[in-house]
């Protein structure tokens, strides 16, 4: 998933969410330039959230720069793994890891279980990086509101955190097949 095969254009889509993809694009496209404060992507499913946040990740990685990409619900399960007697790294390390990475980037926030110790640890993972301003790349199927409200109120302040809502739908949905298409499989199906 790169800036390259990111389809900024989608001719299919009204004009208005065409010129919306576009403006998300070109977000991340600044922010990968020179990480700086948080950038938020919004959105439904499929709608391109994950593609442009690693697309972040690989433009630094060519850079020769550092990341740190976690999936949350993956991520709380590496940090409750470490507690194990036979993990090679300790929770501290790990957790510490996590709040200093140069740049991190969490995609399918809100995916994950919502349990108290789940809820802490991500709230202070977002707070250490909200008060010491590491670049952080955040993306969510969540409204912000919908979100625990001390971490939402972060994600929300806008002198910290560019919020770029998607509005495209989603894009495994443009290679659905036709129902032409799906007549010929069927065709198909029965002649063998
Ligand atoms: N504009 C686009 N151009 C090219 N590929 C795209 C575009 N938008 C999405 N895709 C592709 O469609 C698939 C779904 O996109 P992506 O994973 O970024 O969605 P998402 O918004 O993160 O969805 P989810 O909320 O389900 O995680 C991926 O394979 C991605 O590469
Ligand atoms: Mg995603």
């Amino acid at each position: 998933m790169t800036f390259e095969n990111f389809d900024r254009r989608r001719v299919n889509l009204p004009l208005e969410e065409q010129k919306n993809l576009e403006w998300a694009f070109n977000e991340a496209r600044r922010f990968a330039e020179a990480p700086k404060d948080w950038i938020v992507f919004l959105g439904f499913n499929g709608c391109g959230k994950t593609h442009l946040a690693a697309a972040i990740g690989n433009y630094q990685l060519q850079k020769g720069r550092p990341v740190f990409f976690k999936v949350v619900p993956d991520l709380l399960d590496y940090l409750r793994a470490t507690f194990s007697p036979d993990s090679t790294v300790t929770y501290d390390e790990y957790f510490d890891k996590v709040r200093n990475a140069p740049l991190l980037i969490l995609d399918d926030f809100g995916e994950q279980a919502s349990t108290p110790w789940a809820q802490e640890k991500l709230y202070q993972v977002i707070n250490y990086r909200y008060n010491a301003q590491l670049p952080t790349v955040i993306t969510t199927c969540l409204a912000l509101e919908d979100i625990e409200t001390r971490i939402g109120s972060r994600l929300a302040d806008n002198s910290m955190s560019s919020n770029v809502n998607i509005m495209a739908p989603d894009y495994r949905s443009d290679f659905a097949p036709s129902e032409e298409g799906k007549q010929q499989a069927r065709r198909l199906r029965r002649r063998r």
